[in-house]
């Protein structure tokens, strides 16, 4: 693998407008790629935010902020997606991600990195569907993806150590703190953290205290957000979909089973702040 120049971000929700501008500001050239052109302008909003917060808070220039946005590309043409790297944020889906890396492969060969934001799903299991597995790596941001320093890198069987090395230095010319895990559904962070949500959501379902009050608690012995908050900004679907994942992965074990209150939330489309409803009411 040659330096990386070029990035395609692939899927612009949540988190792939996060790392595309981090990508972008780091200086790379970079392309944000969404099946769903409405998805790209909220995108390209929300990037202008977030750059404007960086700048009140002190944190980038204005200048830092004008050729961060050279560098970024908005796109809903699968054609143009010619890189070095891609990182895939798509739908938390192993069919969906190992449909998009083939097609990626097949226009762009064995010479790039492909890489998944995946929260759960295993990386030999995305790698052994693919035309290169070998090429095949878990680079794992976490949310708000321009803010957290944390990214998990996940080692597939198949990849070899070049590939590991490269991705490792990648993760630090973006600022970031890269941690290299192995292989396993959720990896380290969202396997530990699952039973936040589980347990939470558990703990409402038995009517012990309401939302609320249990946000409030957690608060108040020191995590920055409660659960019921979080789920709204990770995306209800999204953190739904992952404790899906995780309970088919570990063989349904009850530890992991998915609330009714969230399923619930989901197929009423309250999917949080991406909704303006979920736990908790918005302003659009
Ligand atoms: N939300 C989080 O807090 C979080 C944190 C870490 C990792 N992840 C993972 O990142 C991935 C993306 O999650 P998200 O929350 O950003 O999702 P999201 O729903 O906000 O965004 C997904 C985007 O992908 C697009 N898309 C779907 N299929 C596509 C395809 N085949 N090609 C191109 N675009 C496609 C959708 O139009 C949408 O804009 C998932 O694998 C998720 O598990 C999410």
């Amino acid at each position: 693998m040659s330096k990386i120049n070029n990035i395609a971000v692939v899927g612009a929700g949540t988190m792939g407008l996060g790392i595309a501008q981090v990508c972008a500001l780091s200086g790379y050239v970079v392309k944000l790629f969404d099946l769903n052109e409405k998805s790209l302008q909220t995108a390209e909003q929300k990037i202008n935010v977030n750059l404007n917060k960086g700048i009140e808070k002190g944190k980038i220039s204005k200048q830092q902020k004008s050729e961060g946005l050279k560098n970024l590309n908005f796109t809903h043409n699968f054609n143009d997606l010619k890189a070095d790297l891609f990182i895939e944020a798509v739908v938390e889906k192993l069919e969906v991600k190992i449909q998009l890396f083939n097609q990626l492969m097949e226009n762009n060969g064995d010479t790039a990195i492909y890489a998944s934001n995946t929260s759960s799903i295993p990386l030999s299991q995305i790698a052994g569907k693919c035309k290169f597995p070998e090429k095949v790596i878990g680079i794992h941001f976490f949310n708000p993806a321009h803010i957290m320093k944390l990214v998990e890198i996940i080692k597939p069987a198949q990849a070899d150590k070049a590939l590991i090395r490269n991705t490792k230095s990648f993760v630090k010319s973006i600022g970031k703190v890269p941690i290299l895990v192995q292989d396993s559904p959720g990896f380290v962070v969202n396997r530990v953290a699952r039973h936040f949500y589980v347990e939470s959501l558990k703990v409402l379902e038995d009517g012990v205290a309401d939302l609320t009050t249990i946000d409030a608690l957690i608060k108040n012995m020191g995590f920055k957000m409660g659960p019921f908050e979080l789920m709204d900004l990770i995306g209800v679907e999204a953190n739904y979909n992952v404790t899906k994942t995780m309970f088919e992965q570990f063989n349904f074990d009850a530890k992991f089973r998915p609330s009714r209150i969230q399923k619930a939330k989901v197929d009423a489309g309250l999917w949080g702040r991406k909704t303006g409803k979920g736990f908790y009411e918005y302003d659009k």
